[in-house]
């Protein structure tokens, strides 16, 4: 019995993904990259924009064109929690709909699977953990996602995020250090933290993040750790000196900032003016002063100025980014900016898209640049692009390739970066 999953969105559906893949091996079900002969397929959604969404049918689509007639179509993540009946109605193909916290029991669904008898869907928000129903975590590649923290109370005025994944919830520290032991022992050397507001984790059995991230580190043959993604005011102190206490914390930090306007900034419901934002970044400075900086952005948002586009420009030329992610406003049903008057038109919006991203592949090609001539340390995860090559990445989260064998990946070499581009360096393996 094969499976095939196709995930969308973020960091955290590829846990998710990754999660149930673990639990429909335990069914039997080994994996494949072909749809065609696939006789589970899973798709994991996104709703973050309306782009996100419509990718979701247009691929169902696709899908039902060329899959085996009896498989099984199985859709979760947040389109389904968004609206599950919804999607039902649309997409007759569908057999089971299941949301981000239910997909402990997809193996029971299908299971118990009758097409004859109607279509599941199973998106509420249950009291007991899917944590605590799932088989262990393995890894499968030499860096592994574990969620620490899930949901979302902020309530930023254009994000889908609260309603799709619930109120926010921390993992106790001792299930998260089982679950990163058992990563190590099949073999994960770096492991992501994830959170939708990771930096705000307050599980038992530590006092925050930086404490969790410092019992974390005691773990032998753990090599690297990161945390993604971090909310700007709940950046605590403890959190910034582990990047200088913990070396095996890697110098970078992925912190959202989404607008330079604190007008825009209000209207969005952030929590922080740009002046508090500088003033964290510069703290993380003072500790790490190489730390690489990433940050989300926002343009178009209802009501945004020319004045206040500026201003966004203004601080990432102040801060200087290593990497980005920009976005045009998207209004989502059911959100307080889809209704606000004075919505941007979308000629504008791309152009000061188009502006933007300009900037920030500007300052991460520069970032890249400086790294040429350099010795940096690059965990080797897969295949590179031309024959021979393989890749993986720096501390500063920087694409690397080099030439070598195979036998190295999921080992971290020292690399002589010897090019750069905007998206990836290459090198030479220093021995
Ligand atoms: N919790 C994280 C972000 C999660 S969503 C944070 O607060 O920073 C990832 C990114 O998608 C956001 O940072 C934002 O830049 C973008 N995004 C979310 N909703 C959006 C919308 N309605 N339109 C455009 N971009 C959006
Ligand atoms: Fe969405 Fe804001 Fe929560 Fe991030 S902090 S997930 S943008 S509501
Ligand atoms: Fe998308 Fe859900 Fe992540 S909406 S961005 S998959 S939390």
């Amino acid at each position: 019995m094969k499976l095939y999953i196709k995930t969308f969105g973020c960091q955290m559906n590829m846990y998710d993904s990754a999660r149930m893949r673990d639990s429909l091996h335990v069914l039997g079900y080994t994996d494949t990259d072909s749809p065609r002969e696939a006789d589970v397929i899973l798709i994991n959604t996104c709703h973050i924009r309306e782009k996100a969404s419509e990718k979701l049918f247009s691929e169902i689509g696709r899908l039902v064109q060329i899959k085996k007639k009896e498989a099984l179509l199985i859709v979760a993540g947040c389109v389904v929690q968004a609206d599950g009946e919804e999607l039902l109605k649309r997409a007759h193909a569908v057999d089971i709909a299941v949301g981000p916290q239910n997909y402990h029991c997809l193996p029971e669904l299908i299971t118990r699977y009758n097409r004859k008898k109607g279509r599941t869907l199973l998106a509420d928000f249950p009291a007991e953990s899917k944590f605590d129903f799932l088989p262990p975590h393995q890894a499968h590649a030499a860096s592994c996602f574990l969620a620490i923290q899930e949901g979302c109370d902020h309530f930023c005025s254009y994000c889908v995020v609260p309603y799709t994944r619930g109120c926010e919830y921390s993992r106790p520290a001792s299930e998260i250090l089982a679950e990163a032991k058992s990563l190590v022992q099949t073999g994960a050397k770096e492991i992501m933290l994830l959170g939708q507001n990771v930096n705000g984790w307050h599980g038992d059995g530590a006092k925050d993040l930086g404490d969790l991230i410092r019992m974390i580190a005691d773990i032998d043959g753990l090599q690297r750790i990161r945390y993604t993604t971090s909310y700007p005011s709940e950046m605590t102190d403890n959190i910034i000196t582990a990047h200088r206490d913990v070396p095996k914390l890697m110098p970078y930090i992925h912190l959202p900032i989404q607008s330079g306007s604190n007008r825009i900034l209000k209207a969005m419901n952030r929590q922080y003016t740009r002046e508090e934002y500088l003033d964290i970044i510069n703290r993380f400075r003072a500790v790490r002063p190489d730390i690489a900086i990433s940050s989300d952005f926002i343009v178009g948002f209802p009501g945004e100025t020319d004045a206040d586009f500026q201003e966004t420009m203004d601080i990432v030329r102040q801060v200087g980014y290593a990497s980005s992610f920009s976005f045009k406003f998207s209004a989502r049903p059911g959100t307080p900016a889809s209704i606000m008057k004075n919505q941007i038109p979308e000629s504008v919006k791309t152009e000061r898209l188009t502006e933007l991203q300009a900037l920030l592949l500007a300052q991460q090609k520069q970032f890249n640049l400086d790294t040429v001539g350099k010795t940096l340390d690059v965990l080797l995860i897969e295949k590179g692009k031309e024959k021979g090559q393989i890749s993986g990445y720096t501390p500063y989260l920087q694409n690397a390739h080099i030439v070598g064998d195979l036998s190295l990946l999921g080992q971290i070499v020292r690399v002589k970066i010897t090019g750069a581009t905007a998206t990836s360096l290459s090198g030479e393996q220093v021995k």
